[in-house]
This record gives C-alpha cells, sequence and structure tokens, in this order.
C-alpha cells in the first residue's frame, strides 16, 4: 500500500540523508531524549548542543534533578527563553519521581500526563526509546503530512486537526518498530527542517515526491491550511 511506502521512504532516507550524529540519537535514555526535545521545542539544534551538555553535567539523571531547586535549573536554561519550559522540567522530573517511582513512563499515553509534555514530545518520546507506534505532529511534520495527503482542510477546526491525527497513525510503519520508529520520527522532522520547506519546498529531491499529492498538484505551498493561529 502507499503507506507502507511512505513510511519505508522515510526510513531509507533518514537512514542516508538524515542527522544521525546528535548527542540526543545515541541514547535511549528517556531523560536524555525528554530533555532535548523539549530544548528543541523553541531552540535551534546548534544552540541546543551546549545547553544539553551543560545541562546533563549538573543534573545527569531524573532523580537529581527533581531534588535541584527550581532557581538553578532556572541558571542553566538561562539564555534558551521561554521559561515556562524550565519550570514544566522541574514539575515533570519531580512527577516522574512521585508517580512513576523515578522511571518514565513507555507509552505517548501515559508521558502525555506529565508537565510540559504535549502529545507529540509524548509520541517522539517514546517512539525514540520504546518503539511505540505513536504519531508526531509538530509544525514541521503538520507541513510534510498535509502536503503528501492534499490535505486541505482548515487545521484550526479541532475536528480537522483529529483526522489528521488519525492519518498520521495510519502512516506510521508496520515493521521492526524498534529499527522503524526512531528512523521514521526523526525522518519526517529532517524532512520538515530540510527538504520540505514552508515558502519553497525542494521536491525535486525529496523522497517522497513520487507519493506526494501536493508536488502532483504542483502546489505544495498551499498546504497546511490555518485560517485561526
Ligand atoms: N526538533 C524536535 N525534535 C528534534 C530532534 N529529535 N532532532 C532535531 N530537531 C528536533
Ligand atoms: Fe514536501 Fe515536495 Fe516532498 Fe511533497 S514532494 S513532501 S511538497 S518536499
Amino acid at each position: 500500500t502507499s503507506s507502507l511506502s511512505l513510511a519505508s521512504a522515510v526510513v531509507q532516507w533518514q537512514a542516508s540523508h538524515g542527522r544521525n550524529h546528535l548527542p540526543w540519537q545515541q541514547t535511549r535514555d528517556p531523560y536524555r531524549v525528554w530533555l532535548s526535545e523539549i530544548m528543541l521545542q523553541q531552540t535551534q539544534v546548534t544552540t541546543v548542543l551546549g545547553y544539553y551538555e551543560r545541562f546533563l553535567q549538573q543534573f545527569p539523571d531524573v532523580a537529581s534533578l527533581a531534588a535541584a531547586h527550581e532557581d538553578a535549573v532556572l541558571a542553566l536554561w538561562s539564555g534558551l527563553g521561554y521559561y515556562s519550559r524550565a519550570r514544566n522540567l522541574h514539575k515533570c522530573a519531580q512527577a516522574v519521581v512521585r508517580d512513576f517511582g523515578g522511571q518514565f513512563p513507555r507509552t505517548a499515553v501515559q508521558l502525555a500526563t506529565l508537565p510540559g509534555i504535549g502529545r507529540s514530545t509524548a509520541a517522539a518520546i517514546s517512539g525514540f526509546c520504546f518503539g511505540e507506534r505513536a504519531a508526531i505532529l509538530d509544525a514541521n511534520v503538520k507541513r510534510v503530512l498535509t502536503r503528501v495527503l492534499a490535505f486541505g482542510d482548515d487545521l484550526s477546526v479541532a475536528r480537522n486537526e483529529k483526522t489528521l491525527w488519525a492519518l498520521a497513525e495510519d502512516l506510521l510503519p508496520t515493521g521492526d518498530l524498534q529499527v522503524q520508529m526512531p528512523r521514521y520520527t526523526q525522518g519526517l522532522m529532517d524532512l520538515g527542517a530540510t527538504v520540505c520547506l514552508p515558502r519553497s519546498p525542494n521536491c525535486l529531491i525529496c523522497p517522497v515526491q513520487t507519493l506526494c499529492k501536493a508536488a502532483a498538484q504542483g502546489n505544495p505551498q498551499d498546504y497546511p491550511v490555518k485560517t485561526r493561529k
């Protein structure tokens, strides 16, 4: 089916053309992956690198972070901006210790109950660390998938957003999930960041071009549709 080949195409492309040497890709420790995902939400990779290493030196695990004073956490975040991320990070570490015995839960549904972890971040963590078959749908991935599917319904409407989540789930890999979920999740992120750009998607070098409805129509720029902010 076409959904199978989309996942395969993304997985294969990620292995050869995606980003594979970032520090948080060398581990399946959910603490480290979670920290990277929170930092990367609103901050570029090159900026995150230094902050990430300093943070882990001071707080190498969830227990040390949970035990810290909030001021110490905020000091390490200083310069990254969006400081509610740091406060939620601290609260989340405390919740993991208090409610989960110091072990991050292994499913996206449970991860999403924690402070500062939304549905997409939860799925990224469970996919990267545990190979869970869970869909991500951050802004970059929304752009890629709405274009591939020529999904033109207004994403400001909650029901349409819900439909896109269901379609994103249908497109997930079905093979060896421990290998394919990290690659597929990272591949969609990398495609959105490096190929399927907002203004000028590079369809000529895109690994999913032959599967992409918007490319066939010649109007990738018309997706996604979002009338309200
Ligand atoms: N942005 C959000 N998550 C990311 C990741 N895992 N790698 C690169 N950029 C990201
Ligand atoms: Fe985006 Fe073009 Fe690739 Fe479609 S073919 S996913 S529009 S870059």
